[in-house]
């Protein structure tokens, strides 16, 4: 069940009720749950804001007063944040007593649009981000778009990278949209392009992989930023490079159109990154996908489909001309 738009919080009350939970707890971004309090009337369990929520301490913290509070395996989990405290929250609702119910109740464009959907949960591992973790979909996604006011700039931009992504898998009238209108205006159709995604394909065996679109090149220039770049500027470098590659591997003509979107998002082109770490972080991806490169790509705007055969001068020149210092 997915609630969207202005005002929808209120509808955590109505999902718990039609849930009928013997046990309730919010798992919250402090910074989220400082601003607006916990989205339901039940006992709070707040967690580092962003990313340093993802770790084995925090998990364990979580877990540990889950079982405090006596939870059964007839409670409710109500995870409130941006992407890192749903995958937290998420994941100790996927382990706690072999998995409990959860509600994700997204507070940043990227999770609304993004990270609340499709049911992938886990935590980071010094090794890599997201190396460990778990399938296990929420019973209800409420995204109140009023929460998108408080948002940082920057967290804004990160999350219009995604919706730029969403646009050219499957809404192309999206780029016209982004950086024009606010961004509560178009959540939804942005998020229904993934759910449609993942209800065709929930544990990433075939088509769920184009939403990697942008995200090969992106990774690997996150990563040799150290994390220093948001995820979304290193994904519109992912998305312009995929963009270029696809004009010459596969006849893609969109390419300006997508450009322009991201340059009205004000999101890079270009990062300062070392050229070396990139193409080692790119290397390792490849490694852990197993020797050939899968790129998604798009064919069409609104039409992005995997290759395997993009020679790898291509990609490793447009990861050149995008990188250095
Ligand atoms: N599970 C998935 O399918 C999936 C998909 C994409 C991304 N992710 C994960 O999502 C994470 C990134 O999520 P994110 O971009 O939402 O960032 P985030 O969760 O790290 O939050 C970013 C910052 O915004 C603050 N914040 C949250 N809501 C706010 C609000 N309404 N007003 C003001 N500040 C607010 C947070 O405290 C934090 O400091 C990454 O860990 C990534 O791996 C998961
Ligand atoms: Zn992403």
């Amino acid at each position: 069940m997915f609630r969207v738009g202005a005002g929808a919080l209120g509808a955590v009350a109505e999902e718990l009720s039609r849930l009928a939970p013997t046990g309730v707890v919010v798992v919250a971004d402090a910074r989220a749950a400082e601003l607006y309090g916990p989205p339901a009337p039940a006992p709070l369990v707040p967690i580092p804001p962003g990313e340093a929520c993802k770790s084995v301490a925090e998990w364990s913290r979580v877990i540990d007063r889950f079982v405090a509070l006596g939870l059964d395996r007839g409670a409710v989990v109500v995870a409130f944040g941006g992407g890192a405290a749903l995958d937290l929250a998420g994941f100790a609702a996927a382990t706690y007593l072999r998995g409990v119910r959860w509600i994700a109740v997204p507070t940043t464009l990227l999770a609304q649009v993004d990270a609340a959907h499709g049911g992938k949960t886990g935590i980071d591992h010094l090794e890599a981000k997201n190396l460990v973790g778990a399938f296990h979909p929420p019973e209800a996604v409420v995204a109140d778009t009023d929460l998108l006011r408080t948002l940082p700039r920057r967290e804004v931009r990160s999350g219009l990278a995604e919706v730029v992504k969403h646009g050219v898998i499957g809404a192309p009238e999206l780029l016209q949209r982004v950086g024009r209108e606010a961004p509560a205006a178009f959540v939804e159709e942005a998020a229904r392009v993934k759910i449609a995604i993942v209800a065709r394909d929930p544990s990433e065996r075939g088509e769920r992989a184009v939403l990697n679109l942008g995200h090969t090149l992106g990774h690997a220039i996150e990563r040799a930023s150290g994390y220093a770049l948001a995820h979304g500027e290193a994904v519109a470098v992912g998305l312009r490079a995929a963009c270029a590659i696809a004009e010459r591997h596969c006849g893609f003509a969109g390419r300006a159109e997508v450009e322009a979107a991201l340059d009205r998002c004000e999101l890079p082109a270009r990062v300062l990154v070392d050229r070396d770490a990139a193409r080692a972080a790119l290397r390792h991806d490849k490694k852990r996908a197993g020797a050939r490169l899968r790129l998604a790509l798009p064919v069409a705007l609104g039409d992005v489909r995997l290759f395997d055969d993009v020679p790898e001068a291509l990609v490793e020149s447009e990861l050149l001309a995008r990188t250095g210092g």
